[in-house]
């Protein structure tokens, strides 16, 4: 990491967003007061510190049984989770320990004058004991896997097989993934422009690039112009989904939770549709129609809830459905670190609940012969293969699709990709489900 401003400065931003998210707010929002030059060192870091937080948290509790304040707390536990070993295992430790103390303590006394001896104390006896004080710390199953203990016990029960694996993706850091413009080209193709940059990358899908490291956009080639996007490998799978073997020129598709657009466009670069963009949230509707400006594409946009039809249908029914459901991330936390400790046990049963309400609204609006993709960013299967059963349990005219046309689950995992191995041990894509229903 090579930032121009002083490491205490930025651990000191990174605690504020650590702070927050340990108080309930999201790391988005969080890291939006983060003055714009310390934005990328602060998210760097507080990525780092979220995603061991568990291991932080019990590392503190045996140093200093009685936590001190929440400001200085949060700025121990991000030290901790920095000096926490292998927690660079898929990249080099970016600061020499006694460096990241000397401004974890000049951090504290910015914060709060009083406490800088006391972190200074917590982290020097920290490294000086530090095998004996991580084994115990291991014993935690929170600290072991860096998941609040609810999480680990649900993956448990879904996935006895893949939950450990599953828990271990999650606190690795996600690539860059592309979604090439079918319109304009294709992977191979922006493959060489990339090279010609001196950009590494590697193709995992006919429009799907997964970058060697991240890159500012406005860097891609074409990017502005709309030849390529930023959206993850498994999200790039419900749009050919949908459309299976095609839609009729300039059928009626309905993007029911539309924002902020990626799927849309997607649909919209592969085939000519007549596209409702729909989502709840107006703020959100504007990224729609800044993601379509940018790639020349044009959808009909609407703010409203997808549950109660009756204010925005026309009554002519659709011919396809996307149903992208709001849903716990519980797929995408290499992305969210903070979704872990912000989700609750009984988020999942409220959100599940609100996917039952959108599915049962949107259902009639669906011709006969058409077809309806429901999908969520999650893992759990309330989420996905339970929610779908019910649905099909109460729904005699509902079918679903065979695989692969209907995926189901797809875990965060490194041999589930688009149409190609993996070209590393990291996984490529983010965890999802998707179940394509046919209207008999
Ligand atoms: C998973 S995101 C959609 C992502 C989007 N499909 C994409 O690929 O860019 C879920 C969206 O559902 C919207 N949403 C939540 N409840 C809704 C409702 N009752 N009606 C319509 N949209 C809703 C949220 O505002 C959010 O934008």
């Amino acid at each position: 990491m090579n930032h121009s401003l002083p490491l205490s400065q930025l651990l000191g931003h990174a605690a504020d967003a650590v702070q927050a998210v340990r108080g309930g707010e999201s790391l988005t929002t969080a890291l939006e007061r983060c003055p714009a030059a310390a934005r990328p060192g602060a998210q760097a870091l507080s990525f780092h510190a979220l995603r061991w937080l568990g291991a932080a948290q019990a590392v503190r509790a045996q140093l200093a049984p009685k936590a001190p304040p929440p400001a200085v707390d949060a700025l121990l536990l991000t030290a901790i989770a920095l000096l926490w070993p292998n927690a660079w295992a898929d990249g080099d430790a970016p600061y020499a320990e006694h460096t990241l103390v000397d401004q974890a303590v000049a951090a504290a006394r910015a914060r709060a004058k009083p406490s800088a001896n006391f972190v200074n104390a917590v982290l020097r006896r920290f490294l000086r004991e530090r095998d004996a004080v991580v084994e115990r710390a291991l014993r935690d199953p929170q600290a072991r896997f860096n998941h609040p203990p609810w999480w680990i016990d649900r993956l448990k029960t879904d996935w006895p097989a893949h939950w450990q694996a599953i828990l271990d993706a999650d606190n690795q850091r996600a690539p860059m993934t592309l979604r090439v413009n079918a319109r304009r080209g294709d992977a191979a193709a922006y493959l060489a422009r990339l090279a010609e940059q001196g950009v590494a990358a590697t193709a995992v899908g006919t429009h799907t690039v997964v970058l060697a490291r991240p890159s500012p956009v406005h860097l891609l080639p074409g990017f502005a112009a709309g030849d390529v996007s930023v959206q993850d490998a498994a999200a790039q799978r419900a749009a050919p989904l949908l459309l299976g073997a095609g839609l009729a020129p300039a059928a009626r598709v309905l993007d029911a939770c539309a924002a902020p657009g990626g799927k849309t466009a997607h649909l919209l670069e592969l085939a000519d549709l007549d596209v409702t963009a729909l989502d709840a949230d107006p703020k959100r509707l504007v990224r729609v129609e800044e993601t379509l400006q940018r790639l020349g594409l044009r959808a009909r946009q609407i703010a409203a809830d997808a549950g109660d039809p009756a204010p925005w249908w026309d009554g002519k029914p659709f011919d396809a459905i996307l149903l992208d459901a709001p849903c716990s991330a519980s797929g995408i936390v290499r992305r969210h670190p903070d979704v872990r400790w912000l989700r609750r046990a009984s988020d999942i049963a409220a959100l599940a609940a609100t996917q039952a309400r959108l599915l049962a609204a949107l259902w009639p609006l669906l011709k006969p012969g058409g077809r309806l993709l429901f999908c969520t960013c999650s893992v759990f299967k309330a989420e996905g293969e339970h929610q779908i059963d019910a649905f099909l349990q109460r729904n005699p005219a509902a079918r679903l699709a065979a695989h692969p046309a209907s995926p189901g689950h797809l875990l965060p995992l490194a041999d589930n990709v688009n149409e190609r191995p993996s070209p590393g041990p990291r996984p490529v894509a983010d965890g999802f489900f998707y179940a394509l229903i046919e209207k008999t």
